[in-house]
């Protein structure tokens, strides 16, 4: 009985160490434990053992089993651990996989042509202003030196939408306003991008809207050479560094002496179809603030001077990336806008 009891605990052990899951070791188990289990089976002997044998078979009984079960409770933990590690394993995130491309816009082109601008003036000291779009009378010609019945008015066609109310012409209003608003009437520095619309027909260099980037600078001794420096870096900044400015006279109501502003083509002055074969091309109005529009923004003309200038935002935007009409800026057409994408 000895020899089946130990013969026993050698099967069961080799059955629970080659357990490959819990399931087989319950199998185990039950078969070796179980009160139809072989061990009962052979403790049925016992009777027919001498009483003196008995009770050490049933000690030996109690160690077989004892070995078995806790065999068991040992492969047992290893097979818990083995399956949480397997769980673990299958629900790993792999971090190295690359994700999904999102599909990103990009910013528009002239978007992109404002913000390097506006870049270049805060870091010349300046701060950037806004003004409203549909604009009063008063702003967009009054104040600007341009009376009710001023010939220049017709220079700017307009949308009128009352008597006294407009879609602004020009970015120009935006000075009177910052200058008015300026309470110390102390020394200001602005540029302002914003939306301009004039009753033009579109065609490849017309838009009934536009963008304009007005900039003013007022202060003591401010001269024709200040306006004639901050153009000059500028042009060279969005240009490139080889190109220069000239200045030609020229009239706006709002600033004397006015000039037109040419930059030099990238032609070199070789002359080409840009430039139309002059070397040179136009860009931008400026001049010095009139000393009425600073008088009637409540300025001391006799103390302050200012210069003041307006560009137009496409006009940079064609020349800079080579585009030949005004009107893609506005069309929303994908094969032309993603040519502006920094993403591909
Ligand atoms: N407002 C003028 C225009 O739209 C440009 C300009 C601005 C000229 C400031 C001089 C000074 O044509």
């Amino acid at each position: 009985m000895e020899q089946q009891l130990k013969q026993l605990q050698t099967e069961a052990l080799t059955q629970i160490e080659t357990a490959a899951d819990l399931k087989q070791l319950n199998d185990v188990r039950v078969a070796y434990l179980g009160k139809k289990g072989p061990v009962t089976e052979v403790l049925k002997g016992m009777g027919k053992l001498s009483a003196e044998e008995r009770p050490k078979m049933g000690a030996l009984a109690n160690e077989v089993r004892g070995a078995i079960a806790s065999a068991i409770e040992a492969k047992q933990t290893t097979l818990e651990q083995q399956a949480i590690q397997e769980q673990l394993a299958k629900e790993t995130v792999d971090i190295t996989l690359p994700g999904r491309p999102v599909k990103t816009g990009n910013h528009h082109p002239l978007t992109r042509v404002v913000e390097e601008i506006e870049d270049l003036f805060i870091g010349m000291g300046y701060s950037v202003a806004e003004g409203p779009e549909v604009e009063k009378d008063y702003y967009n010609f009054e104040a600007l030196n341009l009376p009710k019945g001023h010939p220049a008015r017709d220079m700017q066609d307009s949308f009128y939408i009352t008597e006294d109310i407009l879609l602004r012409t020009h970015t120009s209003p935006v000075q009177a306003r910052t200058m008015e608003k300026n309470t110390e009437k102390g020394p200001v520095k602005i540029i302002c991008p914003g939306k301009v619309f004039r009753r033009d027909n579109d065609d490849a260099t017309h838009s009934h809207q536009f963008m304009q980037i007005e900039g003013l600078a007022v202060d003591e001794n401010i001269s024709m050479g200040d306006l004639k420096g901050t153009l000059e870096t500028f042009m060279k900044k969005v240009f490139g560094e080889d190109r220069e400015i000239r200045l030609r006279p020229s009239f706006f109501p709002f600033t004397e002496p006015s000039v037109e502003v040419d930059v030099s083509c990238m032609c070199g002055g070789k002359g080409c179809n840009i430039c139309k074969h002059t070397g040179w091309i136009e860009v931008l109005g400026a001049g010095m603030v009139h000393p009425n529009v600073l008088e009637m923004a409540g300025y001391d003309s006799e103390k302050y001077t200012g210069f003041a200038f307006g560009i137009g935002a496409e006009r940079i935007a064609m020349l800079k990336y080579g585009i030949d009409d005004i009107r893609l800026f506005y069309t929303d057409d994908l094969r032309f806008l993603k040519q502006f994408s920094v993403h591909e």
